[in-house]
């Protein structure tokens, strides 16, 4: 069967319209509750090449996909990632292209990805004081990353997010000075719930994990929030302080399942198709791309019947049920 005009859809109904595509399992930081301290990353062969990321978007793009998010590991590390950027901007068929990224050099950066069509950008950023800054991400300088949403903010993205994932006695004490430090800027910031994504090395994730409820409870002993009526599709939930342009996410994957509006799918750097950022489930589009006797339409239709696998929900720190063994670098953040 063609797939001319077929769209993305699942066994609960549920459209896929939204890809997140890694394009290094690499990073210049090694942030606590992402990597351990000792990774060893992926050969370059078992890693999609530029023309092969390329050719996996415009196959979602030819399915409907009108939405694109470039994460990493850190993105900006990839060897010529601009080209990429570039092309992915040309899509046709693309309305927003998005990126994830830890902001270390975005001052360099930050103009080409805005002439490269990218509407949206989200740095994650979990601490405003430079040593614990450190801490957390075991090895970036937060001046750089501060300078990086500087020249984000200069460049004149639609929008721009911060993320950070507050855990205890890392950052829990600096969730009013991150909303400040957002309102200041003019930027929005979300809050994402620390997941259970594969071992890490320095805490038990179950020791450190701070709840949105408990985040926005520590925002409202300051300031008043008002629920904003854009209801974008996806996890996150905005709240605006009265009189801001900025507006306070929560992303709350471990406390308010929000499956059921799941409209996305990842694509790992080894051209894992991931239906779920909470199950194992995958399909490997590598060995289709690479596949001689393969044509971009069965790549395609690989992607269609992908479709089936997709899970129902996550059951994140539910000791009846597996928690994922990969890593975020490796999943696409
Ligand atoms: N749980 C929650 N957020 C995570 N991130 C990376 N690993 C985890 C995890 N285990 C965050 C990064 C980035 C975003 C895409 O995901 O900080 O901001
Ligand atoms: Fe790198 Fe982002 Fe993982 Fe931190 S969370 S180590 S910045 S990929």
């Amino acid at each position: 069967m063609s797939t001319q005009n077929q769209q993305l859809i699942d066994n609960y109904g549920r459209r896929v319209d939204y890809i997140r595509l890694s394009v290094t399992d690499r990073c210049d930081f090694r942030c606590v509750y992402c990597m351990t301290e000792n990774m060893t990353f992926l050969p370059r062969n078992q890693v999609l090449s530029l023309e092969e990321l390329n050719q996996v978007a415009l196959a979602f793009t030819e399915l409907g996909v009108d939405k694109i998010r470039v994460t990493g590991g850190e993105p900006m590390v990839r060897n010529n990632i601009m080209s990429l950027m570039n092309s992915l901007g040309s899509l046709p068929g693309l309305k927003e292209l998005l990126l994830t990224t830890n902001g270390a050099q975005l001052d360099k950066y930050a103009p080409l990805l805005k002439q490269a069509g990218v509407n949206r950008i989200n740095i994650s950023i979990d601490s405003l004081i430079p040593d614990r800054f450190r801490r957390i991400s075991r090895v970036g300088k937060l001046e750089k990353v501060i300078e990086g949403i500087d020249a984000a903010i200069a460049a004149g993205f639609d929008r721009i997010r911060l993320n950070a994932v507050i855990m205890k006695g890392y950052n829990d004490d600096e969730v009013l000075d991150l909303v400040k430090f957002s309102l200041d800027k003019g930027v929005d910031i979300a809050f994402i719930e620390e997941m259970p994504l594969g071992q890490v090395s320095d805490h038990r994730r179950e020791d450190t994990l701070c709840t949105n409820d408990w985040v926005k409870q520590v925002i409202e002993e300051q300031f008043t929030l008002v629920p904003t009526p854009s209801k974008t599709a996806g996890p996150s939930k905005y709240w605006q302080v009265s009189g801001q342009s900025s507006r306070i996410g929560f992303i709350s994957p471990v406390s308010h399942n929000f499956c059921a509006d799941c409209n996305r799918v990842r694509v790992t750097v080894e051209g894992r198709l991931l239906l779920c950022l909470g199950n194992e489930h995958s399909v490997d589009l590598r060995e289709v791309l690479r596949d001689p006797d393969r044509n971009f339409e069965d790549l395609k239709q690989v992607i269609v019947e992908a479709m089936n696998l997709k899970p129902e929900r996550h059951y994140f720190y539910d000791s009846d049920h597996e928690q994922p063994v990969r890593l975020m670098n490796m999943t696409g953040g």
